[in-house]
């Protein structure tokens, strides 16, 4: 079975456990002249949760955007609409975290946007590529006490 294939498929199972942080309320601000959603805002909301959760499960606040697949926007939403954006770890490498997100909109239950790959990437104070040394997710139970 190929790599992607098999990217594809892990993203897809890890649904049933995403974790679903954030919520958004759209706004007249959010939207593009066909008064839906901007695509634009949506992939800032989605890159800051990425950030967020890498910075977060690495430890460190050097972490970065590396690549991100094929964005799909399936669907939209409108003004007063509520979205939840969630995230959740399908590989880690060396210095890298491979994460997958999917929005979903909460009034008409579709799935807005769905990515099987955030490749986020912690960098030293050179801005070099360090490695993290993470190899599972962590909770804050995990870190209580260290
Ligand atoms: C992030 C950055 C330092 C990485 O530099 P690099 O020379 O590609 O580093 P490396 O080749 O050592 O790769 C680092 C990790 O990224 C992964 N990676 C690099 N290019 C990749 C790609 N195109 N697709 C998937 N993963 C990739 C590597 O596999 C490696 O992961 P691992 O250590 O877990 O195995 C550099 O590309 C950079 O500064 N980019 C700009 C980042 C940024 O500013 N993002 C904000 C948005 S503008």
């Amino acid at each position: 079975m190929s790599e992607e294939i098999l990217k594809f498929i892990t993203c897809k199972t890890k649904l049933n456990t995403m974790k679903f942080h954030t919520r958004k309320w759209i706004k007249p601000e959010d939207l593009n002249p066909n008064g839906t959603l901007f695509g634009g805002r949506l992939l800032e909301w989605i890159d800051e949760e990425a950030a967020l959760y890498a910075i977060i499960q690495l430890e460190n606040p050097r972490a970065v955007t590396k690549f991100i697949s094929e964005i799909n926007f399936r669907s939209s939403a409108k003004k007063g609409d509520i979205i939840e954006i969630g995230l959740d770890i399908t590989n880690f490498g060396h210095t890298s975290i491979t994460l997958c997100c999917e929005v979903r909109n909460k009034m008409t239950h579709e799935v807005i946007i769905s990515i099987d790959q955030i490749i986020m990437v912690a960098l030293d104070e050179n801005g070099k590529p360090t490695r993290h040394g993470k190899v599972k997710k962590e909770f804050v139970i995990d870190r209580l006490g260290k």
